[in-house]
């Protein structure tokens, strides 16, 4: 993208939005966040409050969005790009209440994707998950694989890569789909009990508390630094690429027991840690292949894990 753009990022308040609002707003971009602010934070925005280049406007995803941005595209013209993120994020709340997150996750995809429609969006870049995957046997994790999705929040994100290809193909609407590894760095909530296990391992350790790991911590995961994801996300945001699906992950992957043991030494203090028994369907190893992210989207995750594991204690 290279003249400045008006670009809406729904879930923009939230942890992945806000850096991808800072880096659009750095590169000279119009932002709109559009966000329901159920877990997003008006916080995590408040380096903008001076800044005429972002506007933010309390909308439901699912609701009402073109009413919402009507105001928004009088005052500054038409929507180009759309970053979706917005979206209910826990799987265990999918599987408790599969109904409310087919509404958010895939309604709200439906929503976002009518609007690009109806207005000539040129871009819409949506937040998968390696979730659409379930449990795999080969290693790393390839985009074409048998997709078995073992939750209700794997199901609606395959179903919104499915919406998005649609909507390329029959409306003309450029999209592209990018599977999110375990994203990790500044500004995740560690009070969530959904959180990431890295942003709930850091605040532990630092407060000298025990880190806590289900099963024995062999399991392990492919931690991408939140930086690296919004530069694949702004890639993506780029003309090309439509109908493209990508992993956006590190290529590596760590076992949770490391993890926890290389946050201890880091955070220099002696929290113990202690294992629960091992939750039910969890998976096992996850590890993402990243040819696409490379060839496709010119991007590597190239953020060394203790280096974002730094930057997130800080
Ligand atoms: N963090 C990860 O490791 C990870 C991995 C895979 C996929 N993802 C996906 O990335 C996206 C961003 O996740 P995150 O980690 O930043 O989570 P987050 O909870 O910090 O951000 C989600 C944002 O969406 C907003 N939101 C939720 N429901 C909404 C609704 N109905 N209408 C408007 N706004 C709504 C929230 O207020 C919040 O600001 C999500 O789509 C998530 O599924 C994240």
């Amino acid at each position: 993208m290279a003249h400045p753009t008006l670009a809406v990022v729904t879930g923009g308040a939230g942890f992945i939005g806000s850096h991808t609002v800072d880096k659009l707003i750095a590169a000279g971009h119009r932002v709109v966040v559009l966000d329901n602010f159920s877990t997003g934070k008006r916080a995590n925005l408040a380096q903008h409050a001076q800044s005429d280049r972002l506007t933010i406007v309390e909308c439901d995803v699912g609701h009402g969005i073109f009413a919402a941005l009507a105001p928004v595209t009088a005052k500054y013209g038409p929507v180009e790009r759309i970053v979706h993120l917005a979206a209910q994020v826990s799987v265990v709340s999918s599987v408790a209440n599969p109904m409310t997150d087919m509404q958010i996750n895939y309604g709200g995809t439906l929503h976002v994707l009518e609007y690009a429609r109806a207005s000539g969006v040129k871009k819409v870049v949506f937040a998968s998950s390696a979730a659409v995957y379930g449990e795999v046997t080969t290693l790393p994790v390839a985009e074409d694989i048998h997709l078995q999705p073992m939750s209700p929040y794997g199901i609606d994100k395959l179903s919104s890569e499915y919406a998005l290809d649609y909507y390329a193909n029959v409306h003309g609407v450029p999209t592209t789909a990018l599977r999110f590894f375990n994203v990790y760095g500044p500004r995740q909530d560690p009070t969530s009990p959904y959180s990431g296990v890295i942003s709930i391992f850091s605040d532990r350790a630092k407060a000298g508390r025990p880190l806590l790991i289900f099963g024995d911590g062999g399991q392990t995961r492919d931690f991408v630094f939140v930086g690296d994801v919004v530069r694949a996300i702004v890639s993506a945001l780029g003309d090309g690429n439509s109908r493209l699906i990508a992993n956006v992950g590190t290529g590596q992957e760590i076992s949770v027991k490391e993890l926890a043991r290389t946050i201890v030494e880091l955070c220099g203090n002696k929290s113990p840690i202690q294992h629960a028994p091992a939750r039910a369907g969890e998976i096992l190893k996850s590890r993402a292949r990243v040819d696409r992210l490379r060839d496709q989207l010119g991007v590597v995750a190239e953020t060394k894990l203790v280096d974002g594991l730094r930057a997130t204690l800080a």
